[in-house]
């Protein structure tokens, strides 16, 4: 994305190129249907689902972005995971890390659960172990996500993309945490790239999307196919909104991670919390990977709240700019808690495998003033010094009986 050209970016991202009357932004069709020209001859177009302008558009501008043949944009980030898992059947095996996003995960179970294929769940980011797993088991699929959610996890995406192909396999890397302005999974060996483009892509919080992208013409056309066939393509007013989010992910990008440097480091240094998840803080166990597969380290920080869980909701209600809400990737702050909100959908057991605990809290830094974002979480942590001191029975409290 960092490197396209300004000659790409307005062919691909739709800008000037209307023939009807030079808008400089594209129309939006919106049109269900398209006129056939002639009898038993249909024109580039014929019913949306199957294809559309708009949609068209946001594609050739995504695959652009990520250096891909093609893309096919679904109507969620989950449409595109069920999607790409149309290329497996049963008796097929998929290996997944077993702290993927709690949706993906939920939705891979639950095909196992109905033999649509079989699922191994492979911590992927223990490189050397992993390797090891995958010629072991010679999977159909391997799936990654790096960073991971909500644990940024980093997996190494040339090396676990070399052991896959030894083996067969495809890869699909989820690329939703980084966007393709901060990594391009295809040019580091991936055969599939898929975002929620709900997050960053779109990045206003007005659209939910997806996209599936390949190098590979015949399994974009496969994709495509199935896209059609179970009708997981997206609208296209959606589209539009989303290729003009698409138009400032740079820029915003930019300011994400500025910020998100920032945020990480103010937490590190704070006696109140715990662990501190953030490939960008040089003490992470991926942050040598994530310099040399990412440009910069995104925007999602994770953390655990040290001291009791009584506390979180203490914490919580002291912020005013990060609101509580599930999602990410947007120009405004938000903060969650995995455990009862994004990864709910997993069991006490897979989100204690996963590492998931009740202390722990996500944050999707925005790009507002980072001294306000900093002031913000300032006040959350006063909140939480300010309950302890008033659980503490005070010291010179008189006591009730007086020995006598
Ligand atoms: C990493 C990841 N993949 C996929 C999805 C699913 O996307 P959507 O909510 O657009 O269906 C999400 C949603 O949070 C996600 O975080």
């Amino acid at each position: 994305m960092g490197h396209l050209n300004q000659e790409t970016v307005v062919t691909r991202f739709g800008v000037n190129c209307d023939d009807n009357h030079g808008a400089v932004i594209p129309p939006l069709y919106l049109s269900s249907n398209f006129a056939f020209p002639k009898f038993a001859e249909k024109g580039k177009y014929d019913y949306t689902r199957s294809g559309n302008p708009t949609r068209d558009q946001l594609a050739g501008a995504l695959a652009a972005a990520e250096g891909g043949t093609g893309a096919v944009i679904t109507g969620s980030g989950m449409a595109a995971v069920h999607l790409a898992t149309q290329l497996l059947q049963a008796g097929d095996v998929l290996i997944a890390p077993p702290d993927c996003y709690g949706g993906c995960h939920r939705l891979l179970s639950a095909a196992a659960r109905k033999s649509q294929f079989e699922v191994q769940w492979v911590p992927l980011w223990e490189t050397e172990a992993a390797v090891k797993q995958i010629s072991t088991i010679k999977p159909r699929m391997v799936w990654i996500e790096t960073p991971s959610n909500p644990l940024l996890r980093i997996t190494d995406i040339e090396a676990i993309a070399e052991a896959a192909h030894a083996v067969g396999a495809l890869v699909v890397v989820d690329n939703t945490f980084l966007s393709p302005a901060g990594q391009n999974p295809l040019a580091l060996g991936a055969d599939i790239v898929l975002h929620s483009t709900t997050k960053y892509i779109n990045g206003h919080s007005d659209v939910v999307g997806g996209a599936v992208i390949c190098s590979d013409a015949e399994l974009l056309e496969e994709l495509a196919w199935w896209g059609n066939c179970l009708g997981l393509t997206g609208s296209p007013f959606d589209s539009f909104q989303t290729l003009r989010g698409l138009r400032t992910l740079a820029v915003r990008y930019r300011q994400h991670q500025e910020n998100a440097l920032q945020v990480a480091q103010a937490l590190h240094d704070n006696s109140l919390v715990g662990k501190v998840y953030f490939p960008g803080l040089k003490d992470h166990p991926g942050h040598e990977i994530a310099a040399k597969q990412q440009r910069g380290f995104g925007a999602m920080i994770s953390f655990e709240l040290a001291g009791s869980y009584s506390e979180i909701p203490v914490f919580l209600n002291a912020l005013k700019l990060f609101t509580l809400a599930e999602s990410l990737g947007g120009v405004e702050s938000l903060v969650a808690h995995p455990a009862t909100m994004t990864h709910a959908a997993m069991s006490a057991e897979d989100q204690a495998t996963a590492g998931i605990s009740s202390q722990l809290l996500r944050l999707s830094v925005g790009i507002e003033h980072v001294d306000d974002l900093l002031a913000d979480l300032a006040n959350g942590f006063a909140a939480v010094q300010q309950s302890r001191l008033e659980s503490v029975p005070s010291a010179i409290s008189v006591p009730r009986k007086v020995a006598c």
